[in-house]
């Protein structure tokens, strides 16, 4: 159709002027489109324009634009009373209450308004992009416009297609999106699209583990910072952006998936929802913010515990090798046999296997065996795990011995998949599964995932540098140990490490 993202005197309407609106006008107008900006509240558009002036004024303040183009920008943001005064719009974007029924009205009286070859986009983060477009004349001319908060911060947006968009507008919405100075990527409509899916993984698997007494929520928090290499916890991280979001946002979206294991939501976060502990915006959450501070209890200090003799098992060669190097720095007293000695410290490096399996598979005597987990870099932190019937003499010599170059330790109870290797290997798997639905490219996966989340790494680029074969070990044996679906590989990562290519490979 005759859209055309790159005209001078392009004309974008937005409905709603909050937190979202309000970003979404301010990126349109920098990249110099003319925006018509209404709020159903009143006074909120106007605030709204005030904000994003502030805004403009000091983003030319730090050097991002001159003062003439921030004055510009504000210039061409109009306050109009509604929908009505939309009608000479080429594309309008939608970013009010997220509630289906009140949008579909919207959208129905915009219909109205608007030409035939207008663009009508949503900024819903979790409804169907295909269901609100149902009730529509030309649902074709209906998609997904989804930023990322704060808008002006974040680049990525994620356009998607609903089963009835026509693929004009999407790559219309593309090209809007690179005028408004955005990364834009196409996703085809999915629960939590693409982004929110892969963020599921994170949170959801730090909350299991943490509700089945494996770790602490600090320990969690501080091994993914430190070995995984995220920029923030998981639990620091839904401290920030709040229970009464993530919660609800999680129920719905394995509600829409039909229940899918690899979204099972947390009792354990429902029931501090119900208590009320949401996380920064009360003061309380997994830490206590009352002094306006993150209070973060110290880290315990390692005992002085050393062991007689240490053994390594060669089950996992990779791990016997890593594991043996650090022990060699260590100067620790390793032995050569095949079999450990009486009074052996015994040391099993497994891949989403729990101590206990691996003590009882590998006939070791449990007493005395404690798991490393080397699939990580050990340099900035390490993380062991005991079997229920591990002595605590051999817990804490194989604590102080790993941790006497000074490199703080976790100590966990027994887990398939320790802490870090359970949670990426559940991103892995996500990001493999929306690749495997044809939701998104591999390539724009992990570049959403990246720009969108933070996270050091895109879920296949993660898994290509700890090695796919390494992730389906992980999952296979979680799946086996648990018994549980919810670890089950997908097939995309499944074939791709038994071909033993990359996890962005696509089919021929
Ligand atoms: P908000 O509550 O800050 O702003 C919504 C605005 O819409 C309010 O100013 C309200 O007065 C106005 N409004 C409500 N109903 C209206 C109607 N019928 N007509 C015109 N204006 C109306 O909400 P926020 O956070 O800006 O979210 C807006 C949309 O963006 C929602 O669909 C939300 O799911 C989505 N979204 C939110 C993100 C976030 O982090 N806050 C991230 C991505 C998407």
């Amino acid at each position: 159709m005759g859209f055309d993202a790159n005209r001078p005197d392009l004309l974008i309407g937005v409905i709603g002027a909050g937190a979202m609106g309000r970003g979404i006008a301010q990126v349109a107008a920098a990249g110099g489109i003319r925006v018509r900006l209404t709020d159903a509240k009143p006074g909120a558009a106007q605030e709204a324009l005030k904000f994003i002036d502030g805004m403009l004024k000091r983003a030319a303040e730090k050097g991002g634009m001159t003062t003439e183009q921030a004055t510009a920008a504000t210039a061409r943001i109009q306050i109009v009373d509604g929908p009505a005064d939309l009608t000479p719009c080429q594309a309008v974007i939608e970013a009010i209450v997220e509630n289906p029924d009140v949008k579909q009205k919207l959208f129905a009286e915009l219909e109205a308004i608007v030409a035939d070859d207008c663009i009508i986009a949503s900024n819903t983060s979790s409804l169907s992009v295909t269901l609100l477009a149902n009730k529509l004349k030309h649902p074709g001319r209906f998609a997904g416009f989804h930023f990322f908060n704060p808008v002006p911060l974040m680049r990525l947006v994620e356009v998607i297609d609903g089963v009835l968009t026509e693929p004009w507008v999407g790559d219309a919405l593309m090209a809007l999106g690179r005028r408004m100075t955005r990364e834009p990527v196409r996703v085809k409509d999915a629960p939590g699209f693409l982004v929110n899916q892969v963020g599921r993984g994170y949170s959801l698997e730090a909350s299991h583990l943490v509700s089945e007494g494996i770790a602490s929520f600090v320990e969690v928090d501080r091994v993914m910072r430190d070995v995984g290499g995220f920029r923030m916890g998981p639990f620091e991280l839904m401290d920030l952006t709040a229970l009464d979001v993530t919660q609800p946002a999680s129920e719905l979206l394995y509600a829409q998936f039909f229940h899918e294991a690899r979204y099972r939501p947390s009792l354990v976060m429902r029931s501090r929802l119900d208590a009320g502990i949401l996380g920064r915006k009360v003061k309380r959450g997994f830490y206590d913010y009352a002094s306006g501070q993150q209070a973060v209890a110290p880290e315990a200090t390692a005992p002085s515990a050393r062991p007689q003799s240490v053994w390594v098992s060669q089950a996992e060669p990779g791990g016997h090798s890593a594991l043996t190097q650090l022990l060699d720095k260590l100067g620790a007293p390793v032995e050569a046999g095949a079999k450990p000695s009486a009074r052996a410290l015994i040391f099993v490096t497994p891949l989403g296997e729990d101590t206990t399996t691996c003590a009882l598979e590998q006939g070791l005597d449990p007493r005395r065996t404690v798991a490393v987990d080397t699939l990580f870099p050990m340099a900035k932190r390490r993380t062991i795990m005991t079997c229920p019937i591990t002595e605590p003499a051999f817990r804490d010599a194989a604590h102080g011995l790993l941790a006497s170059d000074g490199v703080p330790v976790v100590v966990a109870k027994d887990s398939p998949g320790f802490i870090a290797q359970r949670i990426i290997a559940m991103i892995v798997n996500i990001g493999c599964s929306v690749a495997q639905n044809q939701t998104a490219t591999p390539a724009d996966i992990d570049k959403a995932v990246t720009l969108g989340l933070n996270y050091p790494h895109g879920p296949l680029a993660f898994g290509d540098r700890l090695g796919p074969e390494r992730i389906l070990k992980v999952l296979n044996n979680m799946q086996r140990v648990y018994g549980d679906q919810r670890y089950r590989p997908t097939l995309w990562l499944s074939r791709r490490a038994r071909l033993g290519v990359s996890l962005l490979t696509l089919d021929n």
